[in-house]
């Protein structure tokens, strides 16, 4: 792309402020710039009209679970199952480990964060010594996938490798990045924060597939022979990986997919619900969710739409090569976004400025034709690290690892 025709194609988007100081760049800066530039893709709605990115919800329907006493019962048969499909090679697992975050306000990749009180206890060596309980069991290795962002991708793999993967097989440890879409502000205005770069974020968990595609490990995957993925969140150090009894439950089931699930502890708890929507599986936020919906109760008293997910899904490969290609919504997110203010100085902002346009993994569900929501025990499975002080912080997050035997 020229500079004219970089001048030409903003300025139909009302972008020409990021050409300001193209005049003062080096040739390379210059190229920099352009090259950037010409990746942009203004031309989606989502760019000319924030509301546009609102997405038409349809018809909204409670879905059942396979609940903690029926898990209970027929665990045996499930761990078998999933126990022969990791030995079979069948299972990977994909970290999704991209995310930049900001409300934790820690400046290195999530999984360095420290856990440890009187040791060091990583983020990340929590998610892999649970992985390695499964792999010790069925004495298999399962591919580990992590998925970083162009911000934190060295850093991650720096890390890993100077602790040795926390004891997992760096032979079956593989790195891919994700895609990045540009910030705005307020305005619409797309942000510099140099005068050569715009600001680029992590474009959301939701394109990890298309990613891997793009990093080459489709071919990986289709070596090995895996048929399931289980795809899951850096920021629950309870996070069980490769669970052996939910994957024997998905696959007993005939589902495409599953996803991990637990118990509303009351209505107007906060978390996505896995439910039917227009017939398929899909997850309604909790602000998306009318009076009536969270109020619903079934005969027995319980919540219909009950079961919130907690970030850890299976899901059929073949399934998922159907997703390739398709749109998949952009989500809007308010968030604190470092920027070049009028006067070209950098800014840091205390509150949120502007806003990143994001893919979700919940819209990858509602493109599968089923899914088998599997309950699980949040006191054993589900301590997020999103905040640092408050309602699912570093303090809750240690008080429930302590709960459950671990010393930090
Ligand atoms: P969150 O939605 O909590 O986002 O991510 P975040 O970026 O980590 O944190 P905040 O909102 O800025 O505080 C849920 C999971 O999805 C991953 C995160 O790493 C986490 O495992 N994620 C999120 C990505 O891999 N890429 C992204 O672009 C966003």
């Amino acid at each position: 792309m020229t500079y004219e025709e970089a001048l030409t194609y903003l300025t139909a988007h009302g972008q020409q402020h990021l050409l300001r100081y193209y005049p003062t760049l080096t040739p390379a800066q210059q190229e920099h710039l352009l090259e950037q530039i010409s990746n942009l893709h203004l031309e989606r709605p989502q760019f000319q009209n924030r509301e546009a990115a609102a997405q038409q919800r349809g018809h909204f329907a409670p879905l059942g679970a396979v609940t903690l006493e029926q898990i209970a019962e027929k665990a045996d048969e499930y761990r078998r199952i999933g126990l022969q499909a990791i030995r079979d090679a069948k299972v990977g697992a994909v970290l999704l480990a991209g995310g930049q975050g900001s409300r934790l306000g820690f400046d290195h990749p999530k999984g360095m964060y420290n856990m440890g009180k009187t040791r060091d206890l990583y983020i990340f060596e929590c998610l892999i010594h649970n992985l390695k309980k499964v792999t010790d069991e069925a004495e298999a290795y399962v591919p580990l996938m992590i998925m970083t962002s162009e911000q934190n991708d060295a850093e991650t793999r720096a890390f890993l490798k100077e602790h040795d993967y926390f004891g997992y097989s760096a032979d079956n440890v593989h790195f891919f990045k994700q895609e990045t879409e540009p910030a705005v502000d307020e305005n619409g205005k797309i942000f510099l924060n140099a005068p050569d770069q715009i600001v680029l974020s992590p474009n959301g968990n939701g394109g990890w597939f298309s990613s891997m595609q793009r990093a080459g490990l489709l071919q990986t995957i289709e070596e090995i022979g895996l048929e399931w993925l289980n795809v899951f969140a850096v920021d629950n150090v309870l996070q069980q990986i490769a669970d052996p009894v939910f994957i024997g439950a998905t696959i007993a089931s005939g589902c495409a997919s599953g996803g991990k699930v637990v118990s509303k502890a009351d209505p107007d708890e906060r978390v996505g619900v896995l439910c039917l929507e227009d017939n398929k599986p899909s997850i309604v936020e909790y602000y998306e969710m009318t009076e009536e919906m969270r109020t619903l109760r079934n005969e027995d008293g319980s919540l219909a739409y009950r079961f919130g997910v907690i970030l850890n899904y299976l899901f059929r490969v073949d399934a998922l090569m159907h997703t390739l290609g398709s749109d998949f919504p952009l989500h809007i997110a308010h968030k604190k976004i470092s920027h070049l203010n009028e006067a070209g100085e950098l800014v840091k902002p205390e509150e949120p400025n502007g806003y990143k346009f994001e893919t979700l993994v919940l819209d990858m569900v509602h493109m599968q034709d089923s899914c088998l929501a599997f309950e699980v025990d949040r006191s054993k499975e589900f301590a997020p690290v999103k905040n640092a002080v408050g309602v699912d912080s570093v303090e809750t997050a240690r008080a429930l690892l302590e709960q459950n035997g671990v010393v930090l």
